[in-house]
């Protein structure tokens, strides 16, 4: 019998490409997605890669009561990842109820229904904003946790604590929490990819519609940072590897036996690159020149982050197998695919 996984928030970004390796590598999945921040298309674009679609759950994990009967119609879940969350840092410090309620009810409501199982296993979505400006690097799963700048980051930060209180609490329960630092890229196929709503946030796919005309210019937010460059330094991770690294670490709770019952990992390439860097490279390889200026400082940046990824090579035996380039390359395919 092949092992259930539910992966809320499968349509977005980090979830959609997670799905695909996850039936690459033979598992089931049942995705529930609110389609808050993604489309229906993506089913098809993971159909048209993996050849099997997999099921679907129109459904909001705030409602507790849907949560409930979502349960009752898959009593044979396995696993679950996730990824639901509501993720833009201003829109958290403008909503910061809005932010509460989406990233820690549902998260509560999903761990409640978890401790029903046998074998509870569950796979958190945290992210290295949990460390704020690190005092060393690069950063290692055991640097002090920062006060959050933001309600987001908060959200990670309780998020983790909550889990970890359910599994000091509860042996039976598996869980892991997986820090992303920033994941960039797309599926090679370009059939998914990551779809921002509005203006970006994001450097990379601001970068990638400026290049196709739909943006001006970026605007570069400091070039006064204590940094070879003057620009802010950051682990760009691409979405495939980031994806693979959800499969293995669901496969070391599948097979756990001994051990602590809860685990952080951080998830990076372990290398930093500037904001200028990134944009050289991307020229390198769409062959673009993009128009970009200097601006103002973005308010809560920090000035460089970028994982020590010892953790997840030695223990998880995962680590990056993407460049940089190759990440801004599918990006820019993509980019190209959905056109303006
Ligand atoms: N940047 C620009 N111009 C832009 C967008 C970004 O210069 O238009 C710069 C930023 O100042 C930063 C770098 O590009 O130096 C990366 O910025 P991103 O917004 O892509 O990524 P962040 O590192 O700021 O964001 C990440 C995660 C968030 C998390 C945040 C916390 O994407 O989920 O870290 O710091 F909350």
């Amino acid at each position: 019998m092949k092992a259930k996984i539910l992966v809320t928030g499968g349509l977005g970004f980090i979830g959609s490409h997670t799905v695909v390796a996850l039936q690459e590598r033979g598992f089931e999945v049942v995705i529930i997605d609110d389609l808050s921040n993604s489309s229906l298309d993506v089913l098809g674009g993971i159909t048209k890669i993996t050849k099997t679609t997999p099921e679907f759950e129109h459904l909001d994990l705030r409602n507790k009561e849907k949560v409930a009967e979502f349960f009752v119609k898959y009593p044979d879940i396995n696993g679950i990842i996730h990824f639901a969350a509501s993720k833009a840092v201003g829109e958290s410090v403008e909503n910061p109820l809005l932010y509460y309620e989406n990233n820690l009810n549902t998260l509560i409501y999903l761990l409640q229904h978890l401790r029903e199982q046998k074998n509870p296993r569950f796979i958190f979505s945290s992210s290295c904003t949990v460390y704020g400006q690190a005092d060393e690097l690069p950063i290692t799963e055991s640097a002090p946790i920062k006060k959050a700048e933001s309600p987001y980051g908060n959200t990670k930060q309780i998020g983790e604590e909550i889990i970890q209180d359910t599994c000091k609490a509860h042996p039976e329960f598996q869980a892991i929490s997986l820090r992303y630092f920033n994941p960039i890229g797309s599926h090679p196929s370009a059939h998914i990819g990551e779809l921002p709503i509005g203006t970006p946030q994001n450097l990379v796919p601001f970068i990638t519609q400026t290049a196709i005309g739909k943006r001006k210019e970026l605007a570069v937010f400091g070039n006064d940072y204590p940094t070879p460059d003057g620009t802010c330094i950051r682990d760009y991770i691409h979405v495939m590897d980031l994806a693979q690294a959800h499969v293995v670490a669901l496969e070391r709770l599948f097979g756990k036996r001994e051990g602590p019952n809860y685990e952080v990992f951080n998830l990076g390439t372990g290398k930093g690159n500037s904001v200028l860097e990134v944009i050289q490279a991307f020229e390198k390889v769409s062959g673009e020149k993009l128009p970009y200026r200097i601006a103002a400082r973005r308010e809560g940046d920090v000035v460089a982050a970028y994982a020590d990824t010892t953790k997840a090579n030695e223990e998880l035996g995962w680590r990056a197998q993407y460049s940089l380039e190759e990440a801004l390359d599918s990006a820019w395919k993509w980019q190209q695919r959905i056109g303006r």
